[in-house]
C-alpha cells in the first residue's frame, strides 16, 4: 500500500512526472513564475547569450518565433535541460524542474 502511495505521488507531482515534448507548463502565465524566470535569466547568465530581453547575441533570439530546436514548452524545456550540440549548454544539473519551468515561462511571456 505505501509503495501504491509513493508511485501515485510521483505520477501526479508536478516537479517529479517526467516532462516530455507534449508536456504543458504549468508555471505559464504565472507572474510570480515569469518573474523568478527572468531573474534566474540573469542569475544562470542566459542574458549573457540571449541578451536580457531575450532577443539574442552569442545565443540565438528567443522571441522571433521561430524555433531549431521546437516551439512547444515542453520541447523548450528539454532543451534547456539536455542543451545542445552547438553551443547551448544543459542546465538540468545546475537549475530544478520548477527552476527550468519558470525560465519556460518567461520566455512564453515574451512570445511575439
Ligand atoms: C554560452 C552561451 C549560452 C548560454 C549561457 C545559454 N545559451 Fe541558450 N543557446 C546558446 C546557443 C549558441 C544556442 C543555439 C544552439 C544550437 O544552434 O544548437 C542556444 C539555444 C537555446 C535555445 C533553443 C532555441 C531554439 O531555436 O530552439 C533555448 C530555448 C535557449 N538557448 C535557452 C537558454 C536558457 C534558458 C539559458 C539559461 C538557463 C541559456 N539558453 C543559456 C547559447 C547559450
Amino acid at each position: 500500500m505505501r509503495k501504491l502511495v509513493l508511485a501515485f505521488m510521483l505520477l501526479t507531482s508536478p516537479a517529479l512526472a517526467q516532462v516530455t515534448a507534449h508536456s504543458t507548463n504549468p508555471l505559464e502565465g504565472k507572474a510570480d513564475a515569469i518573474e523568478a524566470g527572468r531573474a534566474l535569466f540573469g542569475k544562470m547568465n542566459c542574458a549573457g547569450c540571449h541578451a536580457y530581453d531575450l532577443t539574442g547575441g552569442m545565443g540565438p533570439d528567443l522571441t522571433d518565433g521561430s524555433w531549431q530546436y521546437g516551439a512547444k514548452p515542453g520541447e523548450v524545456y528539454h532543451t534547456i535541460a539536455e542543451g545542445t550540440p552547438r553551443g547551448m549548454p544543459a542546465w538540468k544539473d545546475k537549475m530544478t524542474v520548477d527552476e527550468i519551468w519558470q525560465v519556460v515561462a518567461y520566455i512564453q511571456s515574451k512570445k511575439q
